[in-house]
């Protein structure tokens, strides 16, 4: 019998940007053990995905060609494999595929029971989609390397983030203030008033000499800075740290580790923490519950059909969205 064919996007070699990416009809892939065969409702693209095309994750991602891009989706289940325990066909779940096979940007999609949440009620496909990479990372960055406790139990502490208008950056914000925290916010000037109505305290513009050396506007030392931007050496961060100041860089570069490992070398107190994203199911259902219950929602900057997906790429790559970008099938 002839394979049942799909709509999908891949390209088959690094680089190429925008024009790399070609719109292919490839077969429906199969469930295996622990697995599931969602059909696309929602996809979202995050820096990391045209990182890979260029080969910055070079060797360990793709792990081949072609490659099918996007790990962040939401999606029905039509299809259940052996061995599946928690979902069953017909729930409308938000999957985090793993970047090494990816996979999103497809009209079908295979994904394990391990790498899903289910979509609750009142939470759209989009806003869902949105969620795994980018709010898992500020999650991670807020609970862990800076200790904040989003139940508000904790000790007050003063948080810079960092390209807060972004994808990471929004929802970094919104979390923060869920914690004990004075929020101390950078953007573009466009965007003051908009990170302001995420719950920011303070917000500068990155533009202005005050932005640039990141200095608060009430005179506040930072406990911890959520770094969602590139490019500021350590010699800014310094002076603004509190005692025990730690600055979690999302994007740690060959210098920013150096830095890590001379601060621990050193004893500093004040310390740099390069941070990976480590995917949990549970937080992804935690996020998803917050959504639900109208405390964290996700800010869309644009929304692509499937088949102008390379737009939506060339979107991120300028670097400018405010929030996230989605892409429907
Ligand atoms: N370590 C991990 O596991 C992990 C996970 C997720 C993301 N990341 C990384 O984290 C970074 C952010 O990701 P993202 O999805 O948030 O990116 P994004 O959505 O593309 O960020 C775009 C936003 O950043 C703002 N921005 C750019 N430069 C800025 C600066 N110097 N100061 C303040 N704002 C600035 C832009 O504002 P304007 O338009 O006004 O310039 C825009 O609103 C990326 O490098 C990504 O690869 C790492």
């Amino acid at each position: 019998m002839a394979a049942r064919l799909m709509q999908a996007v891949q390209y088959d070699r690094y680089g190429g940007g925008p024009e790399g990416l070609k719109h292919v009809e490839v077969p429906v892939p199969a469930p295996k053990k622990g697995e599931v065969l969602l059909k696309l409702e929602a996809a979202t693209i995050n820096p990391i995905d045209w990182k890979i095309q260029k080969g910055l994750l070079k060797p360990f991602y793709p792990r081949k060609f072609p490659y099918i891009p996007g790990t962040d989706i939401a999606g029905e289940i039509v299809e259940v494999g052996s061995e599946v325990k928690n979902f069953g066909t017909g729930d409308k779940v938000v999957a985090k595929l793993p970047h090494a096979t990816g996979g999103g940007f497809a009209e079908y999609v295979v994904a394990k029971e391990t790498e899903m949440a289910k979509r609750p009620e009142g939470v759209s496909a989009g806003e869902g989609a949105a969620l795994p990479v980018a709010a898992l990372t500020a999650l991670q960055a807020l609970t862990q390397p800076a200790g904040i406790k989003l139940d508000g139990s904790g000790q007050q502490a003063n948080i810079l983030i960092t390209a807060a208008s972004g994808g990471v950056g929004h929802y970094a914000v919104q979390l923060a203030k869920l914690g004990n925290t004075h929020v101390t916010a950078t953007c573009g000037a466009r965007n003051i008033e908009f990170v302001k109505s995420l719950g920011a305290d303070e917000v500068i513009d990155y533009k202005t000499p005050e932005g640039a050396a990141l200095k608060s506007p009430s005179g506040k030392k930072y406990d911890a800075v959520i770094h969602c931007t590139t490019g500021i050496p350590w010699s800014t961060f310094e002076p603004n740290l509190s005692a025990k100041g730690v600055v979690v860089d999302m994007t740690p570069g060959v210098g920013s580790l150096m830095t890590s490992a001379l601060k621990k070398l050193t004893f500093s107190k004040k310390q740099l923490a390069p941070l990976i994203l480590s995917f949990k199911a549970e937080n992804l259902e935690y996020l998803l519950s917050l959504m639900r219950e109208g405390k964290l929602k996700t800010v869309v900057d644009s929304t692509y059909s499937l088949s102008k997906v390379e737009d939506a790429w060339a979107r991120s790559i300028e670097g400018h969205a405010t929030g996230k970008i989605i892409v429907e099938p």
